[in-house]
C-alpha cells in the first residue's frame, strides 16, 4: 500500500495522455487545456513500444524525453508505462514463438494489442529490458510520480512454451505425477498420466476436458502474468527506487480470469498502489451506481481498506460495450464522485484526448471529437474543479462492516465444465446482492474467505463453491460475527473434488444436510412460507443442528433458511437463491446510516486517522433529499445542516463537525 503523496499534490486527475498520436502543436493544446482542467497526472507511454524501441536493438528515446519534459515543464506529472502489452509487428516477425496460441491450436497474428505468449522467454526477456532501459533513463525525473507496469494484463496462451511452463508450476504445486493423477481425478475415464511430457495446456479436446485440468490452467495461468508483472517492477525497483508501482487490474465484476487477491499481496505494499479500470456495462439488471459502488468495494477490499486508485473510466460512452450509449448530463460526475467517496484517492480516464483513427477512434475521451467546447469537456472541468477541493481527504479511509466473500478460484472451479446447474455462477449473484445493500444503503468491501474478518459485523458468502475447510468462517462467528451462506457453497476442495456429505465443508458449521440437489430451471420460482420466494436452485435439506426459519411451500418441501447460534456469533445457510433479499436483511435488521433516505440516495463516510470525517452524498435521483447531518460542504464551501437539501443528480461532501 502507498500513498501517492507527495509526487501528486491532492486527488489524482487525469487520463491516459497519447500525444504520439497528435502533431507537436496539438501538444501545446493539451497542456493548456489540462492546466485549465486541473488535471494533474496523467498516463504515458501505454503503447508506445514501437516508438521506443522500433527495431531490435535500437532505442529512441527522443519523443518519449518530449513528452516527459513537456509535462514537467506544465505542471502535471507522469504515470509512466512500461509500454509492454503491445509488442511491435517487428518484434513479433523477429521472435513468431512470442505469437500466443489458441486453446484451438491457432497462433493469433499481430495487428492489434496483448499479443503475446507470457511464456515465451523472449518476451519474457525484452520486458524487462524494456522496463530497465526506461527506469534508467526516466528515474528522478521531475515528472515521475508512479510507474505503470504493462496494462489491463489477462492474456493466456495454449503454446508449447506454454506446456513446459505449465509443467514446470505442476510439478511445484504437486510434486509427482502420482499427485498430480490424484488432483486430477484422472481415473475417471482412463487419463492417467505416465510421463510429464504427456500433460498439456487443456487445448481443445473431443469431450467435456476434465475440471481439475482446467482449475490448475486457470492459476497457472494467473501465476504467469503475475510473474511476468513482478519481473518489471522488480527491473523498475531496481532503476527507480521508492517511486510507487502500479498496473491497472480489472476488479470490476464481469472479468474474473486473474485471482486478483494473489496479485493484491503485490500491490497492497509499500511504494505499490491498487488501481483498477472500470467499464460500465450499460444494459441489464444493475444500474450503473450500483455497479460503480462494486468495481470501487472490490478495489477497497484488494486494497484491504487502504488507498487504492481508480485508473481508468469512460467520460462518456464505451463504443466496445457493445452499443453507443451517451452518459447523461452530471452522470460522469456522480460517477466519479462515488469512486473517491468508496476510497479512490482521484478519479481518472481513458484517455486524455479523442484519437482521430485506430480501434478506439469512437471510445469517449475528456477531451471529445467536439473539442472543449462540449457537455463532456464542461463536466470534466467541474471534475477538476470538486477535486482540488476535495484535497484535503486524501488519506482518509472507508471503514466497512459488512463484506461480501469473493473468491476466484471459487469463481473459476464453478464455470468448470458439468456442473449441475446453468444458473449458479458466483460473479451474477455477488453483484445482486451487492447492489441490494448498496440500494439499502449498507457499504460493504469485497473480501476474500481467508482474510481476517474480525473487523466485519456481518460477512455474506452468497456463493463460494470452492472451499477447503471451514476453519476461518467459524472462527468469524464464534467471535461474534454474523455469517449468512448461500446455496451451492463449501461443495468442493482446492482440487475440485467433491467433499462427502453435502454442504461439503459447510456442514457442521452450519448444521444442515443436504440430501440432494434441485436445480431450477431458466425463470422458475420456488414458493417460500414467509411469503417470499426462490430461484435457480433448490434443495432437499434437513437441519441437524440448526433452526429451520422458513420452509417451502411447494416441491421440494421441508426447511429452505436455517439459522444457528455459535459461539458469540450467528451462521444463517439458504438453501435457494431468494429473488427479493430485503426480507432477509430485514431479519438480520441490516440499514444503512440513514434509513429514511430514498434508494439512489448514496452516503458513504470517508474517516481521517486523526478522527476527521466525511460524508459523501450523491443523489442519483431526480428528487431532492434530506441528509440529516451537520458540518461544511467542500464542494460549495457552505455550512450543512440537517434542514439542508441535496438537489436531484448532484452531491455534497460534507466535512463533519464533531
Ligand atoms: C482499457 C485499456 C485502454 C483502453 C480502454 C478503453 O482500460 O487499458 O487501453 O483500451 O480500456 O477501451
Amino acid at each position: 500500500m502507498t500513498d501517492i503523496v507527495p509526487t501528486v499534490e491532492g486527488l489524482a486527475f487525469g487520463g491516459d495522455y497519447n500525444p504520439e498520436q497528435w502533431p507537436r502543436e496539438v501538444w501545446d493544446e493539451d497542456i493548456a487545456l489540462m492546466r485549465e482542467a486541473g488535471v494533474n497526472i496523467v498516463t504515458v507511454n501505454v503503447f508506445s513500444w514501437a516508438g521506443v524501441n522500433p527495431a531490435a536493438d535500437v532505442w529512441e528515446f527522443g519523443t518519449l524525453d518530449d513528452i516527459m519534459d513537456l509535462l514537467a515543464d506544465g505542471g502535471v506529472k507522469a504515470d509512466l508505462a512500461t509500454s509492454t502489452a503491445s509488442p511491435p509487428p517487428w518484434f513479433s516477425q523477429r521472435h513468431p514463438d512470442t505469437l500466443p496460441v489458441d486453446p484451438e491450436g491457432r497462433r493469433l497474428n499481430y495487428g492489434a494489442r496483448a499479443e503475446y505468449c507470457p511464456h515465451a522467454p523472449a518476451f519474457q526477456e525484452a520486458v524487462v529490458e524494456m522496463a530497465s532501459k526506461l527506469a534508467e533513463r526516466y528515474a528522478g525525473h521531475p515528472a515521475l510520480a508512479m510507474w505503470h507496469i504493462g496494462n489491463e494484463y489477462y492474456r493466456s496462451c495454449y503454446c508449447d512454451h506454454a506446456a513446459a511452463a505449465f509443467r514446470a508450476w505442476l510439478r511445484e504445486r504437486h510434486g509427482d505425477l502420482d499427485a498430480l493423477n490424484h488432483a486430477w481425478g484422472t481415473t475417471f475415464w482412463s487419463q492417467t498420466f505416465t510421463d510429464w511430457e504427456q500433460v498439456l495446456p487443456p487445448r481443445i479436446s473431443a469431450e467435456t476436458p476434465n475440471p481439475g485440468h482446467v482449475l490448475d490452467f486457470k492459476r497457472f495461468s494467473s501465476d504467469a502474468l503475475l510473474k511476468l508483472f513482478r519481473s518489471e517492477a522488480e527491473a523498475v525497483e531496481r532503476h527507480s527506487p521508492g517511486v510507487p508501482i502500479t498496473t491497472n487490474l480489472m476488479v470490476t465484476g464481469d472479468f474474473s480470469g486473474i485471482d486478483y487477491h494473489k496479485w493484491g499481496e503485490h500491490l497492497n505494499r509499500e511504494d505499490r498502489l491498487v488501481a483498477t479500470d472500470h467499464y460500465l456495462i450499460p444494459e441489464g439488471p444493475i444500474e450503473a451506481e450500483a455497479q460503480v459502488a462494486f468495481g470501487a468495494d472490490a478495489s477497497r477490499g484488494l486494497a484491504r481498506g487502504g488507498p487504492w486508485l481508480l485508473m481508468e473510466q469512460a467520460a462518456n460512452s464505451s463504443a466496445w460495450r457493445g452499443g453507443y450509449f451517451a452518459k447523461k448530463p452530471g452522470e460522469q460526475l456522480r460517477h466519479s464522485l462515488s469512486y473517491v467517496a468508496h476510497g479512490s484517492e482521484g478519479a481518472m480516464f481513458f484517455q486524455w484526448r479523442a484519437s482521430r483513427y485506430g480501434a478506439e477512434r469512437w471510445h469517449s475521451a475528456m477531451l471529445p471529437h467536439g473539442g472543449p467546447e462540449s457537455k463532456t469537456f464542461r463536466e470534466v472541468k467541474t471534475l477538476g474543479d470538486w477535486l482540488g477541493r476535495l484535497a484535503e481527504v486524501k488519506g482518509s479511509v472507508v471503514q466497512s462492516k459488512a463484506a461480501i466473500l469473493l473468491d476466484f478460484e471459487s469463481v473459476w472451479a464453478s464455470a468448470t465444465p458439468g456442473q449441475p446447474s446453468g444458473h449458479m455462477a458466483p460473479y451474477p449473484e455477488l453483484r445482486r446482492w451487492h447492489a441490494a445493500l448498496w440500494r439499502r444503503g449498507v457499504t460493504c468491501d469485497l473480501a476474500g474467505p481467508a482474510w481476517d474478518l474480525s473487523r466485519y459485523d456481518v460477512v455474506f458468502a452468497p456463493s463460494l463453491y470452492l472451499l477447503d475447510d471451514d476453519a476461518n468462517l467459524r472462527r468469524f462467528v464464534e467471535g461474534g460475527g454474523t455469517l449468512v451462506v448461500g446455496p451451492y457453497s463449501g461443495i468442493v476442495d482446492r482440487n475440485d473434488h467433491v467433499h462427502p456429505g453435502l454442504p461439503g465443508a459447510l456442514r457442521e458449521l452450519l448444521g444442515v444436510r443436504v440430501e440432494e440437489f434441485v436445480p431450477l430451471r431458466e425463470g422458475q420460482t420456488v414458493a417460500l412460507d414467509d411469503g417470499t420466494e426462490g430461484h435457480a436452485w433448490s434443495e432437499i435439506v434437513r437441519a441437524e443442528d440448526a433452526e429451520a426459519v422458513v420452509g417451502y411451500t411447494d416441491y421440494p418441501g421441508g426447511p429452505a433458511i436455517f439459522r444457528r447460534s455459535l459461539g458469540e456469533g450467528l451462521v444463517w445457510y439458504l438453501s435457494t437463491r431468494p429473488t427479493d433479499l430485503n426480507p432477509l436483511f430485514d431479519r438480520l435488521d441490516l440499514h444503512g446510516e440513514f434509513p429514511g433516505l430514498p434508494e439512489g440516495v448514496e452516503t458513504v463516510r470517508r474517516t481521517h486517522e486523526d478522527g476527521r470525517t466525511y460524508l459523501f452524498a450523491i443523489n442519483h435521483t431526480e428528487r431532492p433529499s434530506l441528509i440529516p447531518i451537520k458540518g461544511t460542504d467542500l464542494l460549495t464551501g457552505a455550512s450543512w445542516t440537517p434542514r439542508t437539501h441535496l438537489h436531484a443528480n448532484s452531491a455534497a461532501v460534507i466535512r463533519e463537525t464533531q
